[in-house]
């Protein structure tokens, strides 16, 4: 890995600038064979971490005496200067730069001066991606490649004609593609040749392996690899080229537009940008910038910005260029993306001069399209300055290139329950481990979620009948309470496009008139266990339900049962049973409850249980349909372990004693009012002993194969 600083320990002073000359030019040839052994011969001859020991001698050689670093140096292969090696070439028209901002502001002033020079009110643009890449110029003639030219300095470039044959997506011959679009006499295409990242990292991936330095990023890889000497080693290189421009053009067809010059350059066979989009105001360059930042890291390719240019080809020559770019287009940059990651550790490494380097390890985060593991922390000052420990989260940033910096630890904001509901807007309450909201009946939030709940696959399972339909019908006021839906007109449902643009309701006549089928039908038939769940009494899931409904039988039952009688339930407690009375003696429960009836709902019992199904379920054993009621606690054993030996033999255990109760097992510290009322209604009371000698309580009390005791009541 490259460091950033001159390293304080390494120490040339001792050698001869005419023996640095000299291992200079012997490691500078060495590489180049091991190289040439390595990516054309596929014959290495070296072992790679012989071959790293080289490569950053020769680094630390060039670092300590830069102007004996030369362009042909294996170390600036990667983004070095043009080779001489390399024949050049003039382009057919200046290969121009652009005029760069990385203010959104500047598009406007961009605009405004443009508008200006033209003395038109709008002008239509063309919004392209600005590809990271390395620009080049493909010369046609009679159809033919003829020539390939780097930019050079834009109007001398480096003719890579061989290599740039080795790219599929260029094509040697150029297609006879649309009417609209004969082929011209003479072409001169511009565009960019970029590395698709996936080939990037798999290039690095693979340098890492072999304990070779990786490379900085996919721009200068592709840059190298154009020129390269030999066009064999292009082509392990898998490069893609987007042409984006007719730099000139002779006896071909005449185009008016950026657009048209686009569209016949896709049909003579080029690769074109993608999301070209044209705009007419700056509102809509801003939004395609920023939908442009936020779907950059899903490109498989490095875009640094998008470009703005003037679509009409005579206003552009209206407009003209400076010396270094036209005054007809711009670029609008994207800033260096960050995102937080983990630190799971940090490491040291130590150099061959003896410094030591920590590293940091981070839960693998993907920044830019990159994942970055490791990230050096340079130096203990620095480590020390940013302040980051192990398990701290930290700002992570790239800047196009593959290495990464920490920029500092991401702060920690104290977090505080708010004080009023986000969706009502009332105080909240804390109950013990919970905050709520105490506005059970007018609360939005609540409203919606009692929709969905109402509407759901265990209650009324009506289809279509979601969050987002749920949300949409409370925010629009269609729905205030439970018995509004079954009062839903599709029409309605319709209007709401007109009636509220903002909703993005997307009911039509079709969906309207099946959710409201749906919703009525519900109605029809329906299991009183499912009603039950549905009013989403607390506590009270598809098992309570179907107990009380096999119970009561009849919902009025159910309205009209003391606590008493809701406790003699199967699986009600008598927590249980209080909180159910409560519900229904709820004012706002009661009336919304009879205004819901009011809607003609037709509830169905569940079957009565054959007596088949009773024998099947309770093999003759003694304790069969017997109840038991459990109070204190039975040490060492769990009372769930208890009322399953029980269920298993037939037998139920409820939550508190009625008339019905079998017997009443009292362990220790058990409640008093069960014990009263056992007494009250001559209930037969049986201490630990006796209780677990009657069901045959297979383990001795207190041995070890049952767990810590469970709290009485
Ligand atoms: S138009 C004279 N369009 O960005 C105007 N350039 O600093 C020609 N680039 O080296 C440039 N994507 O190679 C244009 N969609 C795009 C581009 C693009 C990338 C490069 C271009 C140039 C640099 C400008």
């Amino acid at each position: 890995m490259e460091m950033n600083r001159p390293d304080p320990e390494l120490s040339l002073g001792d050698l001869a600038p005419e023996a640095v000359v000299q291992e200079i030019e012997r490691l500078v040839k060495e590489i180049d064979r091991h190289d040439h052994l390595y990516y054309v011969k596929d014959a290495p001859e070296i072992s790679d971490f012989k071959y790293d020991a080289l490569f950053r001698r020769l680094q630390e050689l060039e670092q300590a005496h830069p102007e004996l670093r030369t362009p042909d140096s294996p170390t600036q292969r990667v983004g070095a200067e043009p080779l001489n090696e390399l024949p050049s070439a003039e382009h057919a028209a200046p290969m121009l730069s652009l005029d760069s901002s990385y203010e959104l502001g500047d598009a406007r002033r961009f605009d405004e001066r443009v508008r200006k020079d033209l003395d038109l009110d709008t002008i239509q643009y063309v919004l392209e991606p600005k590809l990271d890449g390395a620009s080049i110029e493909l010369v046609y003639e009679k159809g033919l490649l003829v020539r390939a030219a780097t930019r050079g300095n834009g109007r001398v470039g480096e003719v890579v004609t061989e290599n740039v044959r080795t790219i599929r997506s260029i094509p040697l011959r150029l297609q006879k593609g649309a009417k609209r679009w004969p082929l011209p006499g003479f072409l001169s295409v511009r565009g960019e040749a970029i590395m698709p990242l996936s080939e990037f990292e798999h290039l690095n991936n693979s340098r890492r392996v072999k304990g070779r330095p990786e490379y900085k990023n996919a721009r200068n890889v592709t840059s190298g690899a154009l020129r390269q000497l030999d066009s064999r080693t292009v082509a392990r290189r898998p490069l893609q080229v987007f042409a984006f421009d007719v730099l000139h053009m002779e006896d071909g067809p005449s185009l008016a537009t950026d657009r048209q010059a686009l569209s016949a350059m896709k049909s003579w066979g080029f690769q074109i940008p993608e999301r070209v989009r044209t705009a007419g105001s700056v509102d809509e360059i801003n939004q395609y910038y920023r939908d442009f930042d936020k779907c950059r890291d899903d490109l498989n390719y490095e875009i640094d910005g998008i470009v703005i240019k003037v679509n009409k080809l005579v206003l552009r020559e209206k407009i003209g260029y400076t010396s270094h770019h036209p005054r007809w287009a711009m670029a609008l940059k994207f800033r260096p993306r960050r995102v937080a990651a983990g630190v799971r550790a940090i490491d040291t490494q130590i150099g061959r001069t003896g410094v030591v380097t920590p590293v940091a390890r981070l839960w693998p985060v993907k920044v830019g399209g990159v994942t970055v593991t490791n990230v050096t922390l340079h130096n203990r000052e620095e480590l020390e300055r940013k302040d980051i420990w192990v398990g701290d989260l930290v700002w992570v940033q790239r800047a196009g290139d593959v290495i990464p910096q920490i920029l500092g630890r991401v702060k920690r904001e104290p977090f505080a329950m708010p004080i009023t509901c986000a969706s009502c807007g009332t105080e909240l309450e804390e109950r013990g481990p919970l905050t709520v909201c105490p506005n059970r009946f007018a609360c939005p939030a609540q409203l919606e979620g009692r929709i969905v709940h109402f509407a759901s696959r265990s209650a009324l399972d009506i289809e279509g009948l979601g969050k987002k339909t749920a949300a949409l019908l409370v925010r629009t006021g269609l729905v205030k309470e439970l018995a509004d839906l079954f009062e839903l007109e599709p029409e309605q449902l319709v209007q709401l496009k007109e009636r509220f643009p903002d909703e993005s309701s997307r009911f039509g006549k079709v969906s309207a008139q099946k959710l409201v089928l749906a919703i009525r039908e519900s109605r029809q038939r329906l299991e009183l266990a499912r009603f039950l769940v549905g009013l989403g009494i607390p506590e009270v899931g598809t098992t309570v339900a179907r107990d009380l409904a096999a119970h009561f039988r009849e919902l009025a039952a159910l309205r009209d049962a003391t606590p008493e009688q809701l406790a003699e339930v199967h699986g009600v407690g008598e927590t249980m049973a209080t909180t159910i009375r409560e519900f229904l003696d709820n004012q706002n429960v009661v009336e919304a409850l009879d205004r819901l009836l009011a809607k003609d709902f037709d509830l169905v019992p569940p079957p009565e249980p054959a007596p088949a199904d009773v024998a099947d379920h309770a093999p003759a054993h003694p304790l069969a349909g017997k109840t038991f009621v459990i109070t204190g606690s039975f040490e060492s054993i769990r009372r769930s372990a208890l009322q399953a030996h029980l269920e298993k033999r037939g037998a139920r255990v409820t939550g508190s004693v009625t008339a019905k109760t079998f017997r009443l097992a009292v362990g220790e510290k058990p409640g008093s009012s069960k014990l009263a009322k056992a007494k009250e209604l001559d209930v037969t009371v049986l201490d630990q002993d006796e209780f677990l000698e009657l069901i045959d309580w297979p383990d001795p009390p207190g041995s070890p194969a049952t767990k810590a005791p469970d709290t009485a009541e």
